[in-house]
C-alpha cells in the first residue's frame, strides 16, 4: 500500500506538471474532460491512498504531528496550485514554483516523519 502510495505521490506530480505545460502551451486541451475529470481521480486516489495508511499502520496511536502539518502543508500546496491555473505571466510562475517547493516539503515530512516548521 505504500509502494501505491508513492506511485500516486508521482503520477499526481506529473499530472499537475503537464497541466501547467499546456496551459502555457496547448490551454484548449485543458477543457477536454479527459483533463477535467482525471486529476481529480488522480488527486483523489492519492489522498484516500494516504488516509488508508492513517489508519492500516495506526499513525495516530502515537505522535502524529507530523501528519497533521503534512495535511496543512497540502492545503497551502492545493493553494499554490489554484494560483498557478488562475495567475497569468510571471506571478503563475511564481505560484509553480512555491506549489513545487511545497510539494518536496510534504514529501520532505513524509521520509522524517518530522514537521519542520512547528504544525505546517
Ligand atoms: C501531495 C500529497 C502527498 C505526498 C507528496 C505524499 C508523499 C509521501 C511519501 C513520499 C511517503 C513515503 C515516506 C517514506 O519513505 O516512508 C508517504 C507516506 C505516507 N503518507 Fe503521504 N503523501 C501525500 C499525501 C498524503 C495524505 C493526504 C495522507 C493522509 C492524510 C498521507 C499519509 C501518509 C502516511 C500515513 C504515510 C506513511 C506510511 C507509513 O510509513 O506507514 N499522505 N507520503
Amino acid at each position: 500500500m505504500l509502494t501505491f502510495h508513492i506511485v500516486f505521490v508521482f503520477i499526481s506530480l506529473a499530472s499537475f506538471t503537464l497541466r501547467v505545460l499546456l496551459l502555457a502551451l496547448k490551454p484548449a486541451l485543458l477543457q477536454t474532460k479527459l483533463f477535467k475529470i482525471t486529476p481529480h481521480i488522480i488527486d483523489t486516489v492519492l489522498l484516500l491512498s494516504g488516509l488508508n495508511l492513517v489508519f492500516q499502520n495506526q499513525w495516530l496511536q502515537g505522535d502524529f504531528s507530523w501528519i497533521i502539518a503534512k495535511f496543512l502543508a497540502l492545503l497551502v500546496y492545493i493553494g499554490f496550485g489554484v494560483m498557478v491555473m488562475r495567475m497569468t505571466g510571471i506571478k503563475r510562475w511564481l505560484a509553480f514554483v512555491m506549489a513545487l517547493s511545497l510539494y518536496g516539503y510534504i514529501i520532505a515530512i513524509a521520509v522524517t516523519k518530522y514537521s519542520f516548521l512547528g504544525l505546517l
